[in-house]
């Protein structure tokens, strides 16, 4: 069979729109027919950089120009040690897609700071750094287009065997869709084991809101690093006050929060992820909504890439409450779907 170069792409996310713009770069490499692994970068062995052919990186900028944690603890302090060599990435061709925001003073620090380092490294950038802005009216998708169409025309160019079948070629829209991202596996009761409370009401007890929250976690890609499946510490909000007047088209508020379980050190600039409770009468309706039952136990599981299973899989397996799942990790109520909910929604009607 033919030997075709395949496309790296490594992802690095605070709270998901990194992950998202990368599997957006996927798929719109996908339906060129072009090859692609998709990969966190605490997914990645990062001493493995210098025998890649081509690399794309999309990074957020975090904190005060913090990177985000799956970068940060490994791969970004390999990719920082003095003794790699300038020419240490040779003959690596990559891209770097940043998502940040110009109202901070750090804006895109990371996708800065590291197409710079790659390129000090050796490496060679085929298409001029994208700088994705949430202030811009169309959020960083306005400059994730254009970016992306150099990118095509650059990896067409430096090797045309990425896109076998030419730059106008594109795989059916239903097709791609077809492929789900998640499979949802029911269990009958026997599978589901004791630990879950009969009752999730008694809330009381932080471990009865734990065990499920550290399981739903398990299951939830992206959202959540790998080694954050169980929260630090648990909090009651004791101040919500809004500081912006109603109807100003912002809504800020100071928060004042006690700890209710042991406390946690931090710093000024620290990311605080809070996991709000949901409204319980929004969720029932949601899953109404869905014909769903609330209490059928589930396992999630992604979809294989290239292979590689996420390493929460083998935690994955305990089954959760439906109800538990949607409260915990989906928002039901007030998220607003990204383009690609439209883009596919269009294919249904
Ligand atoms: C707590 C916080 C800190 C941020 N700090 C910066 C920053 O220093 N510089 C910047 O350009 N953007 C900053 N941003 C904006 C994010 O980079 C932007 O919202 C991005 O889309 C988030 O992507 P992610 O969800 O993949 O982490 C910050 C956002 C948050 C919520």
């Amino acid at each position: 069979m033919e030997d075709r170069p395949k496309l790296l792409i490594l992802y690095a996310t605070q709270t998901g729109n990194a992950l998202d713009a990368a599997e957006r770069v996927a798929r719109e490499a996908e339906r060129r027919a072009c090859l692609v692994k998709l990969l966190s970068m605490d997914e990645y062995d990062v001493s493995s950089l210098p025998y890649e052919g081509t690399v794309i990186f999309v990074v957020s900028t975090t904190g005060q120009g913090d990177t985000p944690d799956p970068m940060k603890v490994v791969f970004w302090r390999f990719l920082l040690q003095r003794h790699l060599s300038k020419d240490w990435l040779e003959g690596v061709c990559y891209g770097v897609f940043g998502l940040g925001d110009s109202g901070y003073q750090k804006y895109n620090f990371v996708a800065k700071k590291l197409d710079k380092r790659l390129s000090d490294l050796g490496a060679m950038a085929i298409v001029e750094k994208g700088l994705g802005d949430d202030q811009h009216p169309s959020g960083y998708e306005a400059a994730l287009d254009p970016w992306m169409l150099s990118l095509w025309s650059m990896l067409n160019r430096i090797n045309p065997k990425f896109f076998p079948h030419g730059l106008d070629f594109a795989i059916p829209d239903m097709k791609l869709v077809d492929q789900p991202k998640v499979q949802i596996a029911y269990h009958g009761d026997d599978k589901v084991d004791s630990q879950v409370p009969p009752n999730s009401d008694n809330l009381l007890d932080l471990k009865w809101i734990e065990i499920p929250m550290e399981r739903a976690r398990s299951m939830s890609r992206g959202k959540f690093t790998n080694v954050k499946n169980r929260p630090d510490c648990f909090l009651k909000m004791i101040k919500n006050q809004p500081l912006t007047r109603a109807g100003c088209g912002k809504d800020v508020r100071h928060f004042e929060f006690e700890f209710v379980s042991s406390a946690v050190e931090y710093q000024v600039g620290d990311v605080l992820e809070v996991l709000p409770g949901q409204n319980p009468s929004a969720v029932d309706a949601f899953i109404q909504r869905c014909n769903l039952d609330p209490d059928a136990f589930i396992t999630v599981h992604h979809r294989d890439m290239d292979n590689h299973l996420l390493q929460s899989c083998t935690i994955a397996k305990v089954p959760i409450r439906l109800k538990d799942f949607v409260e915990l990790t989906m928002d039901v109520a007030s998220a607003s779907p990204r383009r690609y909910f439209f883009e596919a929604r269009t294919l249904y009607v």
